[in-house]
């Protein structure tokens, strides 16, 4: 049988977040890294706080996971403007996910702040956000059901897999107007990811957004054509799809999701997400891959000498700039009034 990538992994997806196993062995995130929430907890009190009326200050962290991207930000912003601010009191923060598996510490740590459940599929819609004053996700939108598609000069396909994800095969495209421009940007021959799920949850998460709020999104993926292009057809083309424990995940194509943003009016920017924390810290950091993921200050990378040399680092390379480069992006959504430089 052949299908589009969209029927596999929404599958696929469902049936591997709702499992009881431990699915934190199968991949690594910034989990363990609490410098994007810091970094975004800078923002939020610079940019949000000045806005807030008084009255419910509500957030909402789409795709939980583990917890720590949460606790990591509130007890960020908790640290910035102090214990005693009346904004803590009246923060809400609404953590979402298809199914939770929120470790045990950081569970108990979370109820120092008014943290609130909603157990759903974050592609049925956003009708139950009250008013945000900021969305965040954190490696989600890499499991929302995309298609692939192709083209070449005798027009656009849709790229079709079995049922372990391989590609099997093509059919001409059945497309609306905006995804036909945007493919016809696209090089041919690459196998492009259209994220269509998480252009739908952005659309609909945004225009629930209070005016000067905002919805960041960091994920895996490109916001480039070069990005594209610095890669072979047949190594872009076996890259997209990143399968972890049986389950098969996509790039978001960050392209896509600003031109659908701006065709919707809305403002947004994107940058490479290691970029992103260095301006909100001023400072350097470079990119490891350890246990987990990391951003690491040169004072990190030195403390940790020899923990680094254990997963094949040398200090003094990765201190050269010839560090490894991740290809996690920042993107941020607003309808109007918010600071525009992130
Ligand atoms: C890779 S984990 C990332 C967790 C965390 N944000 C982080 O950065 O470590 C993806 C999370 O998104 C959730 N998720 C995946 N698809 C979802 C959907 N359709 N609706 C709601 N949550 C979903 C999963 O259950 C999981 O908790």
């Amino acid at each position: 049988m052949r299908y589009p990538f969209n029927a596999i992994q929404k599958r696929i997806n469902d049936r591997y977040y709702r499992s009881r196993r431990d699915i934190y062995s199968d991949f690594k995130t910034f989990v363990d890294c609490p410098k994007l929430p810091y970094a975004q907890a800078i923002d939020f009190v610079r940019h949000i706080l000045p806005l807030w009326d008084g009255g419910e200050l509500n957030i909402y962290d789409l795709g939980v996971g583990k917890g720590t991207y949460s606790l990591n930000f509130l007890d960020a912003v908790g640290q910035i403007i102090g214990p005693a601010h009346p904004a803590l009191k009246s923060l809400n923060y609404f953590i979402c996910d298809i199914s939770f598996r929120i470790a045990p510490d950081v569970e108990s740590a979370l109820r120092h702040f008014n943290v609130h459940r909603i157990e759903r599929d974050i592609t049925r819609g956003a009708g139950f956000m009250r008013k945000p004053y900021y969305v965040r996700s954190s490696e989600m939108y890499d499991d929302l059901p995309a298609k692939v598609m192709v083209r070449d000069e005798s027009g656009i396909y849709e790229v079709l897999f079995d049922e372990r994800a391989a590609v099997c095969g093509f059919r001409r495209a059945r497309i609306d107007a905006h995804t036909r421009q945007h493919m016809q940007l696209m090089p041919p021959g690459y196998h492009i990811p259209i994220n269509t799920a998480c252009a739908e949850n952005m659309l609909a998460a945004a225009s629930r957004l209070r005016p000067g709020g905002y919805f960041d999104i960091s994920d895996y993926g490109f916001s480039g054509i070069d990005e594209i292009t610095m890669l072979t057809q047949e190594e872009f083309n076996s890259s997209i799809i990143r399968t972890y424990g049986g389950q098969p995940t996509i790039d978001v194509n960050f392209i896509y999701l600003m031109g659908k943003a701006r065709a919707a009016r809305l403002d947004c920017e994107c940058l490479p997400q290691k970029a992103y924390v260095e301006r909100a810290l001023s400072q350097k950091l470079y990119y490891v891959e350890l246990e987990q993921l990391y951003y690491m200050t040169r004072r990190e990378l030195e403390e940790n000498e020899r923990r680094l040399r254990r997963f094949g680092y040398e200090l003094s390379l990765l201190l050269s700039g010839i560090e490894e480069v991740d290809d996690y992006k920042h993107m941020r959504v607003w309808r109007s009034r918010c600071h525009r430089n992130i």
